[in-house]
Formats: C-alpha cells, sequence, structure tokens
C-alpha cells in the first residue's frame, strides 16, 4: 500500500486548482441512469470513488466514456449513456467499498420499476443508517424487502408523488428521493431536504435533463414528475470541502495559496471560523486567495451542522488547524459518531487532544513533530497531511487510499507550492 513522506515546516505559497466535487460527482453519475440519453459532465475529478461509482454504473449497463483534460492532472469529461438498465444489482463488491453507491437506488426503481442494492453496512463513522432513503421510496409506492443483505425494491403499481419529511437531514437521502421524483407520477415535495451545494448542483442538472424543480437551494423542494429526462451538459460544481482543505493547508503553514475555481459562497461558515483564526480570506478573480495574516493561531470552538453550518468534512481539518492554537478549542462533532479517528494519531505527532463523546478538547501546543500516522478514513487522512506539513520533521501517513478517494493529485498540488511531501509507492 502506498504512503506519504511529508518533512514539515515549508510555507506553501502558489496556486492551486480545486477539482470538481466529488459529493457532487457522484449523484451526477447516478443521474444519467434516469435517461436513455447522453448525460455529459464535466470537470470530473480523478478520484477513485468516481471509478468506482464508473464500475458500478457499467454494471448497471451504463456505456461511458471519458475525454482526458489538457494536463494529467486536470479534470476529465465524461459521458454517461443509459440506454437500456440491463442489471438491477449493486453488488455488495462496490457498495462496501463506497456507501455512496445507494445512490443509485431512487434512479434505478423510478426508471425500471426494480432494484437490489447491498446494504452499505457497518461503516467508520458509525451506524450510518439508509433508512430515510427507504421510507420516503416506500412512501411513493415503492414495496421494500430486506433480503440477505439487500435491499429488494419494486414498484409493481408505479410511483406516485406525495410528500416526504425527512426528521433528519440527510445529503445522500435527499439526492436519491429527489432523482427519484423526476420520474414519478404527480408532485412530490421534500420538505426538511439537505441543502448542500452539491444537492443544489444535482437540481440543476436534473432542470437541464428536463426534470420541473422548484425551491432548489432550499429545505423544500417540489418536483413535479416526468414521463421521461433528456440528456444535458453539466460543469460538476467545484469542491467546497478540497477548498476548505487546502485553505487551512495555507493557514497552518503560515502561507499564502490562491485557490483556483473555489466559490466563496459555498463555504461561508469556514471563511466565518478562519478570519476568527486570523487567516484571511479575499476573493480573487479567479477564486479565492488564503493568507495567514497573524503569527498566532487563535483557538476557536467549532460545532459541525448541515449546510449552512461548519461541515462535518472540514471537523478533522480543522482539528489539526487547532492543535497549534494559542489555546484550547471545543470541537462538537453533532452529524456522525465515531468521527474522531484521527484524534489518537494527531495526539501521536504531539497533539493534545481530549474526547468525550462527541465533543473534543484541543489545547493548542506550540509545534507538533513528525511521526508515523495512520489514515482511517478519508477526511481523517488529510487531516494528518496538514498536520505533517506543519509539523517538524518527518511523517509518514500510511493506508492513504482513503486520501485517493477523495483528493486528486494531493502530493503534486502541494508540492507545486513550495511543500515537501512524497508518495512512497508499494513495492509492486
Ligand atoms: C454525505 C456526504 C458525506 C458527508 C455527509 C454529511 C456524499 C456522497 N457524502 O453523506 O461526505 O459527511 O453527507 O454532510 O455526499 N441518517 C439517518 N438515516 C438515513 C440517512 C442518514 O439517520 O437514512 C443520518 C446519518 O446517520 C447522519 C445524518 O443523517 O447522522 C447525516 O447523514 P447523511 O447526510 O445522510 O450523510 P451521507 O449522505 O451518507
Amino acid at each position: 500500500m502506498d504512503r506519504i513522506l511529508i518533512r514539515g515546516g515549508s510555507r506553501l505559497e502558489g496556486e492551486i486548482e480545486i477539482s470538481g466535487a466529488k459529493n457532487a460527482a457522484l449523484p451526477l453519475m447516478c443521474a444519467g441512469l434516469l435517461t436513455d440519453e447522453v448525460l455529459k459532465l464535466r470537470n470530473l475529478p480523478q478520484l477513485a470513488d468516481i471509478d468506482t461509482m464508473a464500475k458500478l454504473l457499467q454494471q448497471l449497463g451504463v456505456n461511458i466514456t471519458i475525454e482526458d483534460g489538457p494536463m494529467a492532472t486536470s479534470a476529465q469529461t465524461g459521458n454517461f449513456s443509459t440506454k437500456a438498465i440491463t442489471n438491477y444489482t449493486a453488488e455488495y463488491e462496490l457498495v462496501r467499498k463506497m456507501r455512496a453507491s445507494i445512490l443509485v437506488l431512487g434512479p434505478l426503481v423510478a426508471r425500471c420499476g426494480k432494484a437490489r442494492v447491498s446494504l452499505p453496512g457497518g461503516c467508520a463513522l458509525g451506524t450510518r443508517p439508509v433508512d430515510l432513503h427507504i421510507k420516503g421510496l416506500q412512501q411513493l409506492g415503492a414495496e421494500i424487502d430486506l433480503q440477505d443483505g439487500y435491499i429488494v425494491a419494486s414498484a409493481p403499481n408505479g410511483l406516485k408523488g406525495t410528500e416526504i419529511f425527512f426528521p433528519v437531514v440527510t445529503v445522500t437521502g435527499t439526492e436519491n428521493l429527489l432523482m427519484a421524483a423526476c420520474l414519478v407520477k404527480g408532485e412530490t415535495r421534500l420538505v426538511n431536504a439537505a441543502r448542500e451545494p452539491e444537492v443544489t448542483d444535482l437540481a440543476e442538472c436534473l432542470v437541464k435533463m428536463g426534470a420541473d424543480i422548484t425551491g432548489i437551494g432550499t429545505g423544500t423542494l417540489v418536483i413535479q414528475g416526468k414521463d421521461t429526462l433528456h440528456g444535458a451538459d453539466h460543469a460538476i460544481v467545484a469542491d467546497r470541502i478540497v477548498v476548505g482543505t487546502y485553505a487551512i493547508a495555507a493557514a497552518i503553514t503560515n502561507g499564502n495559496v490562491e485557490l483556483i475555481g473555489a466559490r466563496a459562497e459555498h463555504i461561508q461558515s469556514v471563511i466565518a471560523y478562519l478570519e476568527q483564526v486570523g487567516v484571511e480570506v479575499s476573493k480573487t478573480e479567479d477564486g479565492l486567495r488564503v493568507t495567514r495574516s497573524s503569527n498566532t493561531i487563535r483557538s476557536v470552538d467549532i460545532t459541525t451542522e448541515p449546510y449552512p453550518g461548519f461541515p462535518t468534512d472540514m471537523q478533522a481539518q480543522a482539528m489539526a488547524l487547532m492543535c497549534m492554537a494559542d489555546g484550547a478549542a471545543v470541537i462538537n462533532e453533532t452529524i456522525f459518531e465515531n468521527r474522531f479517528m484521527h484524534v489518537p494519531e494527531l495526539c501521536r505527532m504531539g497533539a493534545n487532544i481530549t474526547v468525550n463523546g462527541m465533543t473534543a478538547t484541543v489545547r493548542g501546543v506550540p509545534e507538533l513533530h513528525g511521526a508515523p500516522v495512520m489514515a482511517t478514513d478519508l477526511r481523517a487522512s488529510v487531516s494528518l497531511v496538514l498536520a505533517g506539513l506543519a509539523a517538524k520533521g518527518e511523517t509518514i501517513v500510511s493506508r492513504v487510499y482513503h486520501l485517493d478517494r477523495g483528493y486528486d493529485h494531493v502530493e503534486q498540488k502541494l508540492a507545486a507550492c513550495g511543500a515537501s511531501i512524497e508518495r512512497l509507492k508499494a513495492a509492486a
């Protein structure tokens, strides 16, 4: 397995190109299942999760062609053509690798009235159920059984629009039902829907495909079902979590980095946090510039919340920054249990963090030191890279396949800004 070696202490300076959002790309790829015409997706990031979703879609009968961008690190364009769905099963082998595979469920049931999708099962972030996806589809008229670890769905009498209330805000739950609702009879109202920019990006693409959706960007989405959707050409929104991550890379190294393609309106909570910390974030013609304006990192408390609150997907990175702050910061994780797996690894690097349930208290230390550490999930892995950039000495991050799920060309992008970072390839 590959590892990443970082020699900390370099100040980051330069430009980083922000790719399309993984969490927008995954549902958008599934939206291709809703039409027999071609869905063209531009700005597709080069990530392991995108490859996993492509494999899954190909197994369902989707024909995919990929056009490379001008450079090896550039985004790609994907053409997704689903003339017919030839297989209704999302196998455990792929679903277990990536929970977002559940996003094929809604489109499959809506387009062809049946689906068999493996339950994602236990996962590193706690139990993470999919009950709201299932309940919503049942409310639309689907019959659903759980058999041998699979969700088996059918719609013998077709699907019919209704009001669906989400007691908990769920991003992929909203996306699954939004996609299904585009092809059901009549009106569907999704109430307390997720408002994440990735949901909005999906809704905007669905509208280009002929869907009738109002309330986009709000907590209530109203969909008038159509008999069919058609092809479309859509550029995937820039990844706000990647933006936030590189912003923290600039902050933690006392750096000055321009994030090309970043959209401030999608990360206002993170910008507000960084400004309190003592980091300057300004708009540029092409994106955002992040500069640490003060010598000290001020400690600032964080509570994760659904959008537009502080994203849970930025919690680990912010924690890495708080490790070197001038006081104590309290971090409340309200979305996922068991999302502090980076804590023991950060402590190996000299951080002072205590955890009590879903709350972590980070007491800043003057410096972190390099150590061998292990990535445990996607955002945890990048928090260790960030800590390594600031630490004295060498850090070796193992299990970087987690990182490759959500960050493309991370070593190249950071090295181009002056970081000393390289991938140690596993022996063949
Ligand atoms: C998505 C993102 C993930 C991010 C998360 C929260 C993708 C591919 N992944 O994950 O990166 O961390 O949003 O912003 O977009 N819940 C239920 N029942 C359900 C579904 C969810 O109780 O049926 C709960 C979850 O346990 C969790 C909360 O709702 O406590 C939010 O989860 P959800 O928004 O569904 O996360 P994902 O869509 O899986």
